[in-house]
């Protein structure tokens, strides 16, 4: 690639990350509960959730709560082909402005909540969430949790960020963590856990 064109494609990405922060902000001035972020995750914490990224298989890899992208691009520079990609996220504006961002992804408005019917019955290989937990209710976090469990192959990462440094705890029975780390580097500090479906019981 030339100088020139290397230049010009360091400019239009820095133009786009620029425009989803901006949105997200905007967001986060409109719906603060819904972003549940004081400010949007760094590039180290998003670092950390993409080394999850599994090596193996050819399953589509699923992201909830995009936001600004940042896990995504990430994602994409460990391996995942763009076309693997499909993520859900709650916010129009945000989930056309990310669609922009990653052409080839397969970026859905809605609700995780609602991610069964979202993907049609089909089973992914990973799912890496940016969901404020937090700020769910309890029968929410559950049904997340069922819906999840319906879509993930068998023993496959659930990776979750939350700035709940303590808390070993999965947010269902029915999965275990199974491994987790604190990222200092982030605003707030936040940890990343990754959990794992329990086979289901007879
Ligand atoms: C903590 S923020 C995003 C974190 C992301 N790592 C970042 O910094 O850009 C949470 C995101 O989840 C989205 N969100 C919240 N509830 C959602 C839901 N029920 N379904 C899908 N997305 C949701 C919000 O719109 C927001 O973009």
């Amino acid at each position: 690639m030339s100088g020139w064109v290397r230049h010009r494609v360091f400019k239009t990405d820095m133009a786009s990350k620029s425009m989803m922060l901006r949105q997200f902000l905007m967001e986060m001035a409109r719906n603060p509960l819904q972003v549940g972020a004081i400010w949007p995750s760094s590039q180290a914490l998003a670092r950390v959730m993409a080394q999850w990224l599994p090596e193996d298989g050819d399953h589509p890899i699923l992201e909830l709560g995009p936001g600004t992208g940042i896990v995504t691009e990430e994602l994409l520079a460990a391996g995942l082909p763009e076309e693997r990609l499909v993520a859900v996220e709650k916010s129009p504006a945000l989930a056309r402005a990310l669609q922009a961002r990653f052409p080839k992804a397969r970026i859905l408005s809605g609700d995780a909540l609602e991610i069964q019917e979202l993907l049609g019955g089909q089973k992914v290989g990973a799912v890496f969430s940016g969901l404020p937990l937090k700020v769910f209710k309890p029968n929410q976090v559950l049904r997340l949790a069922d819906q999840i469990q319906s879509c993930l192959l068998p023993q496959a990462p659930w990776v979750q960020f939350s700035y709940q440094l303590v808390s070993g705890r999965a947010p269902a029975p029915s999965f275990r963590s199974t491994a987790s780390q604190v990222v200092w580097r982030n605003f707030p500090p936040a940890k990343v856990t990754v959990y794992r479906p329990l086979p289901a019981t007879s």
